[in-house]
């Protein structure tokens, strides 16, 4: 029997991989996306890449009447909640915009399915909780520090939500995967990250300067008391986080799950420098990236990479793809969009 996963948010960068592997293990999907940071075509690449005519539903989960005509159209039993603003720096200037949409929406997730008793839901959370870690790499159990920003914010107050909704609704079972840094994208080029204006993380910061649409990348520090200087961060790939979540649904679904809230890091558990993220970019691609040191960044941490024995041995998942391939994944990616 075919299995049906809501996929809000399913338009963007993580949910329309996610979407694409859910095909691919044997999920119907359901995208719902208000398009807000994305367009249509990463469900256009969706399609195109599985060929299956998802459904798209344009609605704004902060719309808890649009969104529950979702929930009575359509008969899944999972939800994977992506809706989200991600901007830390954004986050910071206005911080009501991410408090208002990233709990509204996700309260209004937690309430329908409860409403229309729907039972499992994976919720996206970050990294961003460990903040500057006493020791690394972080576990699950490592504390969560105040967050630093409204975005960081959201993210641990959703985990709380959940936790506290799962102790008192017996109906519903939750996973939080905790990303690291999600890089690179679809083998096919199809589907890829698209920020809108000056991209603000690593990657896609790197793409656009090797097409020549920004003109140098800023490598913030290299001063920190790491071997190069420069921070230490966990790239996981695209496809690897997507199918992630696949095992996240699998193992709510066939009743493998031993607490009904599970929390897992998702990430390689390699450390890579900025420089090292560039010098590989340089050399998988074969090309000369244009970059300066430039002052460090406020707000980043020197280094923060993810235990992941939990979600290799508990999860049955693991990081697969090396980073070679990912990062000419983004390339390939870049010159698709720009037509290069
Ligand atoms: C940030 C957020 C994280 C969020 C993620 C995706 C924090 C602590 N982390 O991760 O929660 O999920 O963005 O939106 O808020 N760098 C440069 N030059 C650039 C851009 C980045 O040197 O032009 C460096 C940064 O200093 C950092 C590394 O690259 O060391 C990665 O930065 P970035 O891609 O922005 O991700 P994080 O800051 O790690």
């Amino acid at each position: 029997m075919k299995k049906t996963v809501l996929v809000s948010g399913g338009a963007g960068y993580i949910g329309s991989h996610t979407a694409v592997e859910l095909i691919a293990a044997g999920y119907d999907v359901v995208i719902a996306d208000n398009l807000s940071n994305s367009d249509c075509s990463g469900v256009e690449g969706v399609r195109r890449i599985t060929g299956v005519e998802v459904p798209f539903v344009e609605v704004d989960c902060c719309d808890k009447e649009a969104f529950a005509r979702v929930f009575a159209q359509y008969d899944f039993d999972s939800v994977i909640h992506f809706a989200a603003f991600k901007a830390v720096g954004e986050s910071v200037a206005d911080p009501m915009k991410y408090y208002r949409n990233n709990l509204l929406s996700f309260m209004n997730v937690v309430d329908l399915m409860r409403e229309y008793d729907r039972h499992n839901i994976v919720f996206s959370s970050s990294a961003t909780v460990y903040g500057e870690p006493d020791e690394l790499p972080v576990t699950e159990l490592s504390p969560r520090k105040p967050a630093t920003s409204a975005y960081g914010n959201t993210k641990q107050m959703c985990e709380d939500i959940l936790r506290d909704s799962v102790a008192a609704y017996d109906s519903l079972r939750a996973i939080a995967l905790r990303y690291f840094n999600p890089i690179g994208a679809h083998p096919s080029a199809l589907i890829g990250e698209l920020p809108r204006g000056v991209p603000q993380n690593l990657v896609p910061y790197i793409t656009q300067t090797a097409a020549g649409v920004r003109e140098c990348l800023s490598v913030f520090g290299d001063d920190y008391p790491t071997e190069d200087g420069s921070c230490l961060r966990d790239y996981i790939d695209i496809v690897d986080l997507a199918r992630a979540h696949v095992a996240a649904i699998d193992r709510m679904t066939s009743g493998d799950a031993t607490e009904r809230y599970e929390i897992f890091n998702v990430g390689t558990g390699r450390a890579v420098s900025v420089f090292e993220l560039v010098h590989t970019f340089e050399r998988v691609n074969n090309l000369a990236l244009n970059h300066k040191v430039a002052p460090r960044r406020a707000g980043d941490v020197m280094a923060v990479w993810a235990d992941t024995r939990r979600a290799n041995e508990v999860l049955g998942w693991r990081a697969e793809r090396p980073l070679d391939e990912t990062l000419r994944s983004a390339w390939e990616w870049e010159k698709y969009v720009r037509k290069l």
